[in-house]
């Protein structure tokens, strides 16, 4: 019998990968999204007319509920969320709203419904925040510093919640960050790689940028999205932390962008203190173990792959015209 899928946030970087990798799988892929951002469909391109989309406002719980009845999912993937940290502070509440409400709305029409569906919640490293120790597991305390990681903190622990009192497969992946040419260029590896190739290109002459010594452990999102689908097939329904276990600077991936083009960044490259994040003196960094382990799960794509691939991809774009050189599709 085919499987289906439905997905929240399908519109999305995580999204097209997953929906690629389900339909390779044969599922049938059906997204939720909300009826005044059907224009976002497209952002799938060649997925566009492969999957179903279903119109639901993620804020209504009778919405969500008929959506779940009416397709009977195999497995549910919540990827919907506000996903650029900085912008939590302006909006707290919404973005809680967003995350958790969501969440909390998936959780409990799946369980009203009584069904054998399986569920993934999208969670972020972003819950670990102040961190004691590093790497970080599953087991690693939880100290959110933003209103980000305390909303999907909060969408983690009801999901927890819902798993042990009602006996729901579900599961959170935590994920580290994950990167592609379909990052927006807001987040900072595609800011850098779409800098370094507009400045080789001379469509630009320079980028600013926040704290060159932030650390994080990037990946590549295709390999992250596996990891979502692995958790689903497993016996037991855990927690995983997902991520390449690789901390690189921000100066690091400047580097190896403007590598990438021959170019020697510190011509061009200055220091905006006001993009500079309070607080980000820990190391956020995965211990993937478990996931290798229980998952067979292995990233696949290494730091200087996945940054040579986000320069190369946004070199073609911006000779092709499909880009400005500040990242807006044109
Ligand atoms: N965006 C941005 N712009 N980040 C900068 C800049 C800059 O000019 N300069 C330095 N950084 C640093 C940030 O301070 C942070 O330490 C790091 O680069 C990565 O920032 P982002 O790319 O914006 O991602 P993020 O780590 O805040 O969050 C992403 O990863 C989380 C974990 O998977 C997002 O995808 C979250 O939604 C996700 O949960």
């Amino acid at each position: 019998m085919t499987k289906t899928a439905l997905i929240t946030g399908i519109t999305g970087q995580d999204g097209y990968y997953l929906s690629k990798l389900l339909l390779d799988k044969g599922y049938r892929v059906v997204g939720l999204v909300p009826p005044g951002r059907l224009g976002s469909v497209s952002k799938l391109d060649e997925l566009a007319d492969q999957v179903d989309i279903c119109p639901v406002a993620l804020t209504s719980a009778d919405e969500l509920i008929e959506a779940v009845y009416s397709l009977q999912p195999t497995e549910i993937y919540n990827l919907a969320a506000p996903s650029f940290v900085p912008a939590s502070w302006e909006d707290p509440l919404g973005t809680l709203d967003l995350i958790t409400g969501t969440a909390t709305r998936l959780l409990k029409a799946t369980r009203q419904l009584g069904l054998s569906t399986r569920f993934y919640q999208a969670s972020s490293s972003e819950i670990f925040g102040e961190v004691l120790s590093s790497p970080q597991t599953a087991q690693t305390p939880f100290r959110p510093k933003n209103p980000y990681g305390a909303a999907k903190l909060h969408a983690h622990w009801t999901m927890v919640h819902h798993r042990d009192r009602y006996g729901l497969f579900a599961c959170s992946g935590i994920l580290f960050n994950h990167e592609s040419p379909r990052r927006p260029p807001r987040f900072v590896t595609r800011k850098i790689s779409l800098a370094a190739a507009a400045i080789k290109l001379g469509m630009r002459d320079r980028m600013s940028i926040g704290n060159l010594d932030a650390k994080r452990d990037w990946g590549f999102a295709g390999d992250h999205v596996e990891a979502m689908w692995r958790m689903l097939q497993a016996d037991k329904a855990e927690d995983y932390v997902i991520g390449t276990g690789v901390l690189h600077t921000v100066r690091d991936l400047v580097s190896a962008a403007f590598d990438c083009v021959d170019l020697d960044w510190q011509k061009y490259v200055e220091v905006d203190s006001t993009l500079v994040r309070a607080d980000e003196h820990f190391q956020l960094v995965a211990d993937p173990t478990k996931a290798k382990e229980n998952l067979k799960w292995q990233p696949q794509v290494s730091f200087e792959k996945l940054i040579d691939t986000l320069v190369t991809s946004d070199l073609r774009r911006l000779e092709a015209g499909k880009i400005s050189p500040t990242g807006a599709a044109s």
